[in-house]
Parts: structure tokens; sequence; C-alpha cells
């Protein structure tokens, strides 16, 4: 084909200019590729089986919108480890109730005592499958060389009027707080209910005693809606209060 002398200087400047985009987006998909795989070496190095580290079945470009899904994302945490946060997946149900029971037997800032938490493997399977499938839904796991230390569910009503906006609920390992999962899990959820058009607001509830939690929920700009006075009544007789936060994120 021929150009003339302009056409081809603009020809030129287009392929120089692709080419350019080019390389840079080959640089950032093997900065994030190297940073895992640095991640898989270390896993391997320890002896620890990655538990779902399967990256092609978090990304929401290639699920569509049809599922609740993030692309997984590796935070350091305050001590210089490092968390991959990513979606649950059906075949974790026992990692997943083992990690959760753990955080009822131990009890702080629980509701449910121990021996009333009674989900199986099936219930929790199907749970898991629920919130994967609904697109304005989410499960998200704190997964630290293959073992999940902490988790957070959003969820939403069936009803119409209020689908607009969901509570959650979260919990990460004892010896797992206070180093930065639970900011990790959060900071996730909320980057993703800003990317789904239809959520609005983000609720929860949240004993008054729970001081962490509170001081976690306050950093990520939830205000406090509603005190529930003896909310839980404890088997000593007597009484915590229990408050309602909730945060817009479409303002
Ligand atoms: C609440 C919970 C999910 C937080 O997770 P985490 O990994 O410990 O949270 P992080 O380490 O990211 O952050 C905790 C914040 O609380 C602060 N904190 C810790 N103890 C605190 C206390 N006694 N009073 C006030 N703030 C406290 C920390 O300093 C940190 O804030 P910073 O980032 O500004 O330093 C976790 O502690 C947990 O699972 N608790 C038991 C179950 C539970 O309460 N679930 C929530 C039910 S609503």
């Amino acid at each position: 084909m021929v150009f003339c002398r302009e056409c081809r200087e603009q020809v030129e400047n287009c392929a120089h200019l692709l080419t350019s985009l080019g390389v840079v987006m080959v640089g950032f998909v093997l900065l994030s590729e190297s940073e895992r795989s640095e991640y898989e070496k270390r896993a391997a190095r320890e002896g620890r089986k990655l538990s779902g580290l399967d990256t092609t079945s978090v990304k929401s470009s290639e699920k569509g919108n049809h599922m609740a899904m993030i692309d997984s994302k590796i935070v350091g945490l305050r001590d210089g480890r490092k968390v991959l946060i990513r979606c649950a997946q059906e075949s974790e149900a026992p990692a997943l109730l083992e990690a959760v029971r753990i955080v009822f037997l131990d009890g702080d800032g629980m509701i449910t005592e121990a021996d009333e938490f009674t989900k199986t493997e099936d219930d929790e399977k199907a749970w898991i499958k629920a919130l994967n499938d609904d697109p304005k839904q989410l499960l998200l796991v704190a997964d630290v060389d293959g073992l999940i230390v902490g988790n957070i569910d959003f969820h939403i009503k069936k009803a119409r009027r209020v689908s607009h906006w969901g509570s959650f609920g979260m919990s990460v390992r004892p010896e797992w707080r206070g180093c930065g999962v639970g900011t990790a899990l959060l900071n996730c959820l909320l980057v993703w209910a800003r990317s789904v058009p239809e959520i609005e607001k983000v609720t929860l509830g949240v004993r008054a005693d729970n001081h962490r939690a509170i001081a976690l929920y306050k950093k990520h700009g939830f205000v406090q809606t509603g005190l529930e006075k003896n909310y839980l009544k404890m088997s000593d007789g007597s009484y915590v209060d229990h408050y309602t936060m909730e945060t817009f994120v479409r303002s």
C-alpha cells in the first residue's frame, strides 16, 4: 500500500504508540506474575499447598457478570508477611469451617456460642456456592501460604426494596489478629462494593464491647446508626449492648 508522506508519518506514530503500550502492559503482567510466583515459591519451600490459588478462577473479567468474584490480591501485613485475599471455593468448605470453628471456640466478639454453631460441610458448601453465584454477594478468604486465616462475607436480602444494601460478617483467627488481616479483607470488600452499581450501602452489627472491630470499622468510614440495649444476655446474667453501623459506598 502506498501512503503520502504525512499519512506514513501518522501510521508510524500510531505503530510506535501501540508498541509502547504493549511494552507497558507486558511489564504490568510480569510484575504481578513475579510477585505471585514469589508467593508460590515460598509456599513450596515451606511445604505448604496453596489452597485454591487458582488465579484463573477468580478473574472477574473471565467470569463475566454472573458471579461475585474479585481478582485475587496479595497484601503486605504489618509484620512483613503477605496475605492473599481471594474468593473462596466450594472445595474449601472443610478448611473454612475449621477456621470459623476456631473463632467460635475463642468466642471474642461473637454472639453465637461455640456449641450452637452446627453448620455441616454440606451447609458450608451450599453457602459458598450461593454467595459465589450471586453478583451482589461476596465471600472472601485471607490465605497465608494455604492456611485460611480470616474471612469476610457480604450478603443482601432478597426483597427488591431492600436489595440496594447488604451486611457483612468477618473473622480472623485469634493468633492472626492485630496485624492487618481484617483491614485487608475489609478494604477488598469495600473496593468490590463500590464496583457493583446496585450496592449503595454496607451495614453491620457489632457487640458494643468489641473495641477492635469497632476501631476497624470506624477507620473505614462506618458510622454508628443504632444502639440496641441489652442485646446479649450472657450466661452469668450480665448484658452486652449492640451497635449497628453503616457506610455509603456510592457517594
Ligand atoms: C475484628 C477482627 C475481624 C479484626 O481483624 P484484625 O485482623 O484483628 O484487624 P486489623 O489488625 O486489620 O485492625 C485492627 C485495628 O484495631 C485496633 N485495635 C486492636 N485492639 C484494639 C482495642 N482493644 N481497642 C481499639 N482498637 C484496637 C488495631 O490497632 C487496628 O487498628 P490500626 O490498623 O489503626 O492499628 C478480628 O479481631 C476478629 O476476628 N475478632 C473476633 C471476631 C469478631 O469480632 N468479628 C467481627 C464481628 S462484628
